[in-house]
């Protein structure tokens, strides 16, 4: 798998490529591009964005600089999936994400300050992606969120110290939430682990979790 990110910070990426799951898969599994769109701005010194129509504060990510840098990477292929992150997209799901995590190449676009000229999420986008109701200062943050939740989705991303299969909004748990987990010491402060995990009962260990499962998804 390819991921594009277009952003204006390729730097705070850095740690992320450093760490699991990205790094077990960077390379093999996926391809990741760091873009920033200063690289191709047509515009002198660098600028990006501008004032917004209409008065307000703030500086908006001008339509012709990211088209710039869309053109600069594909030429005249437009890519498949090309998706704005902005507090207006639809919301990233566990849906959203085992789907996105079957595609060959995606794009993602980040913006700083305003936002986005609205045409760039009309017209140079295919989709629009939230990852939550609330604002961030930054389109990094997000793109590092989807990155994380796709990228962990690839062969060979999880060590052996995580499951991806047995996870909450799986199919193995009917997208419930998975049940409470426990390790060593198997009583500390008077808080005991529950006596079925310690039964050794393989059977009522898994119908105990299974009921966990359903009792937290509940509502
Ligand atoms: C300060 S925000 C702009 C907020 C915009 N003026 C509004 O009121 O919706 C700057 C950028 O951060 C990113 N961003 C902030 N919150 C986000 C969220 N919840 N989901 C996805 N992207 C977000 C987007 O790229 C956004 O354009």
């Amino acid at each position: 798998m390819r991921i594009d990110v277009f952003t204006l910070v390729p730097h705070a990426f850095a740690w992320m490529t450093e760490q699991r799951p990205l790094a077990a898969v960077l390379g093999t599994e996926l391809e990741l591009r760091l873009l920033n769109y200063r690289d191709s701005t047509p515009l002198r010194a660098g600028q990006v964005d501008d004032e917004p129509y209409g008065g307000g504060a703030g500086m908006v990510l001008r339509v012709d600089t990211v088209a710039a840098a869309l053109d600069a990477v594909y030429g005249s292929v437009s890519p498949q999936r090309v998706i704005a992150l902005t507090p207006g997209g639809r919301p990233l799901t566990q849906e959203v994400v085992e789907e996105l995590a079957t595609e060959e190449a995606i794009t993602l676009l980040s913006a700083r300050f305003e936002g986005f000229d609205e045409r760039i999420v009309e017209h140079l986008a295919t989709e629009a992606i939230s990852i939550g109701p609330y604002v961030l200062s930054g389109g990094e943050l997000p793109a590092m969120v989807l990155l994380d939740a796709v990228v962990r989705r690839l062969p060979g991303a999880l060590g052996s110290e995580e499951s991806g299969l047995v996870e909450s909004f799986s199919d193995e748990l009917d997208g419930g939430l998975e049940y409470p987990q426990y390790t060593r010491p198997a009583e500390f402060r008077g808080w005991n682990v529950p006596d079925v995990l310690l039964s050794g009962d393989h059977r009522r260990i898994e119908e105990w979790r299974r009921e966990q499962s359903r009792l937290r998804s509940v509502g």
